[in-house]
């Protein structure tokens, strides 16, 4: 049987790349569990804020529960949105008014260096187990590109490609994101630690 594991996001999107990942791990989100609350992210890091999710969620299940707080740093605009991403625009995290919001701060600006950088905590019983973390570097493009993906996929090309996450579909996305890179940290971790798994 394979080893349940509960993502505490309500970013389907996340779910979506975390179980395509872990493939031999029972991947589940926060339907599982009665009334999960909304964790505020208080943090003004991405280590705080992901630990804030996986401490909350672990304390209502036996489950082991895997966090995720992401976010893109872009070097000309002092490392923003950073762990303010989601929020950058105001509100509850709009992608394309984020998405906006970005392409009008960067309007005229040549120096578009930037990077997506994850941060992953699992917890159990309300209690941190380990943290790992990855980050892709790229630029930001003049205009989104692409359709797939999520967030800010349309406007961040990694390095060595012109095209998008957007564009570049799942599979190339999850060969070398930010996310991937954490979770390969997650795979030796919960390998060695359940190897049944
Ligand atoms: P969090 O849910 O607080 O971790 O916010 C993550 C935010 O960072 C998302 O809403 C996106 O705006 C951005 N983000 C994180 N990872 C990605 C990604 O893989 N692609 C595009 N945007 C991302």
């Amino acid at each position: 049987m394979k080893k349940r594991l509960i993502v505490a996001t309500r970013n389907a999107h996340k779910v979506e790349e975390i179980r395509a990942i872990l493939s031999t791990f029972e991947v589940l989100d926060l339907s599982v569990l009665t009334d999960p609350p909304e964790v505020e992210e208080t943090g003004t890091t991405f280590l705080e804020n992901a630990t804030l999710k996986a401490v909350a969620i672990s304390d209502l299940t036996d489950a082991l529960v895997l966090s995720d707080d992401s976010g893109l740093e872009v070097d000309s605009l002092g490392g923003d949105p950073g762990v303010y991403s989601s929020r950058y625009a105001g509100g509850d995290g709009n992608d394309s008014l984020n998405n906006e919001k970005l392409l009008r701060e960067m309007d005229g600006n040549c120096e578009r260096t930037a990077r997506f950088r994850c941060v992953i905590v699992l917890a159990r019983g309300g209690n941190v187990l380990a943290d790992f973390s990855g980050a892709v570097e790229g630029r930001i493009l003049q205009q989104k590109q692409g359709g797939g993906g999520f967030g800010y996929d349309p406007l961040f090309a990694p390095e060595g490609y012109e095209m998008s996450f957007a564009e570049l579909g799942e599979e190339i996305k999850n060969s070398m994101s930010h996310r991937s890179r954490a979770l390969e940290g997650v795979v030796d971790w919960l390998s060695r630690r359940f190897p049944l798994g």
